[in-house]
């Protein structure tokens, strides 16, 4: 902590890793929010068989670079900083229900009280985010091996297609004569919840990410903590000491 002026004090609270985490996370998210979207109107837009290929494709190459950067913060919540550790940021343990309690009473009387790392609420909000990153990951990941036979489950979707008398090798996305049309029916079948999850869940993270974008505004000026630019410099310079 060191002293910026008589009234303001920095304090450490994102390290680097969680800072990167979290812009790789923005850009990975807005990439395959916008590829998602192209891929949903994909029919009316009147893209080719090989567009549709290329674009799933390419959705999947950023999704890789988005599961991995996920799953590193997930391990990361075990041995990172202090303010990054799932002790900080899930909503449970000791005193938690009372500093929620007593966050909204301050929202309510309009005295909010600046926080280190994640306000209760901050909580809350970070654990459905991440709720919901984590079950696009995976169903991203089990389609990648469903429509365009990419790892890790490709080679295994691309078995079952094959079905008795079909050559896995040679299996090609969107290449009807390539498949065993009854394999690749049960195969359609079982990637049907799989497919409904990650679209809708599309629209909950849509929903989620104008929320917290929202949320963090209206905090940074509430708390007048320097929300937005910790997560650039890892720091928060506040006027008083957070709880
Ligand atoms: C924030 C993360 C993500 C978002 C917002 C997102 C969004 C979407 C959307 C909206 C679609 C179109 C769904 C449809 O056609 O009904 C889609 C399709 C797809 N996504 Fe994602 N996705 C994300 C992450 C991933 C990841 C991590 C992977 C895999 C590594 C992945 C793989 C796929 C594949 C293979 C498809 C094509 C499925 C189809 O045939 O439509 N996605 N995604």
């Amino acid at each position: 902590m060191s002293r910026q002026s008589t009234s303001l004090s920095e304090y450490p609270v994102w390290d680097r890793t969680t800072r990167w985490f979290h812009w790789i996370n923005f850009l990975c998210v807005i990439v395959l929010l916008f590829l998602g979207t192209v891929i949903l109107n994909a029919g009316d837009l009147g893209a080719s068989n090989d567009g549709k290929i290329l674009l799933k494709s390419t959705h999947v190459v950023v999704g890789y670079v988005f599961t991995i950067n996920l799953l590193w913060r997930l391990v990361w919540g075990f041995i990172g900083g202090p303010y990054s550790r799932w002790k900080a940021v899930l909503p449970v343990g000791r005193g938690f229900i009372a500093a929620l309690s007593s966050q909204l009473r301050d929202i309510r009387s309009g005295n909010s009280e600046p926080h280190a790392g994640h306000s209760p609420l901050g909580r809350i909000a970070v654990t459905v985010i991440f709720f919901f990153l984590l079950v696009q990951g995976a169903t991203g990941l089990v389609l990648a091996g469903t429509d365009v036979y990419m790892p890790p489950f490709g080679n295994h979707f691309a078995e079952w297609v094959a079905g008795p008398d079909m050559d896995p090798q040679a299996v090609r996305p969107y290449a009807p004569e390539t498949v065993n049309e009854q394999s690749y029916d049960e195969m359609r079948a079982f990637r049907k919840p799989f497919i409904s999850t990650h679209a809708t869940n599309y629209y909950f993270l849509l929903a989620l990410i104008l929320f917290h974008i929202i949320a963090v505004i209206s905090a940074e000026m509430r708390e007048g903590g320097s929300i937005i630019s910790a997560m650039f410099t890892g720091k928060k310079t506040l006027a008083k000491k957070p709880e």
